[in-house]
């Protein structure tokens, strides 16, 4: 598989409305239905980007914003920021607005390590993503400083029974 080719990518778009069954006695969507849609995004931006089999590594940085309510349209845009050998990152936007008014608001925003995997489950090499804009570039730079970090305390305290 190489790891040459460059591809400029769109931000995906997944649009859902909010109905009670996902919604806490606040009427307000739960945090962990949150994070499903944005995974969701995640994995479809990133499928669509490398065309392989695709698991969720880690998120981080996830950021509740302003509780989303009940009956508002909610619009996720997930852009791949980041490329690495096998892995990419994917940032999350996550907007609502009231479906009869016009009170659009950014709710959510988070950032999702993706790897790519071959039918083995072994990661498999992927394309690199085009950086175009300064707006791409501080993403992607912000994603390295994400990244030494990980790689720079690799060693998490001990599972305890
Ligand atoms: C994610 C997974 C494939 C990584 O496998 P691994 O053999 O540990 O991977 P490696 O250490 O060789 O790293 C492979 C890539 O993944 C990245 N990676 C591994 N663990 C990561 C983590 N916790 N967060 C972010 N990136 C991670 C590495 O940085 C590396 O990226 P690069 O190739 O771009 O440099 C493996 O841990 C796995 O299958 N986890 C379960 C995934 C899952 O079930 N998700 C939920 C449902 S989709």
């Amino acid at each position: 598989m190489t790891h040459s080719v460059t591809i400029a990518q769109e931000p995906l778009c997944m649009v859902e409305m909010v109905f009670p069954n996902t919604t806490n006695h606040y009427g307000t969507l739960f945090g962990g239905k949150v994070l499903d849609l944005m995974d969701r995004a995640a994995f479809l931006a990133a499928t669509r980007f490398t065309h392989q089999m695709i698991v969720t590594a880690s998120m981080e940085h996830i950021d509740f914003l302003v509780p989303v309510r009940t009956g508002h349209l909610i619009e996720l845009l997930a852009q791949v920021v980041y490329t690495g050998t096998t892995s990419l990152t994917v940032k999350v936007d996550l907007f609502s607005e009231d479906a009869f008014g016009n009170n659009r608001q950014h709710a959510s925003q988070g950032y999702f390590h993706m790897v790519a995997v071959d039918t083995n489950g072994r990661p498999s090499a992927i394309p690199c993503v085009k950086i175009e804009t300064e707006q791409q570039q501080q993403e992607w730079e912000y994603v390295e400083r994400l990244r030494a970090l990980r790689k720079g305390h690799p060693v998490r305290p001990p599972l305890t029974a």
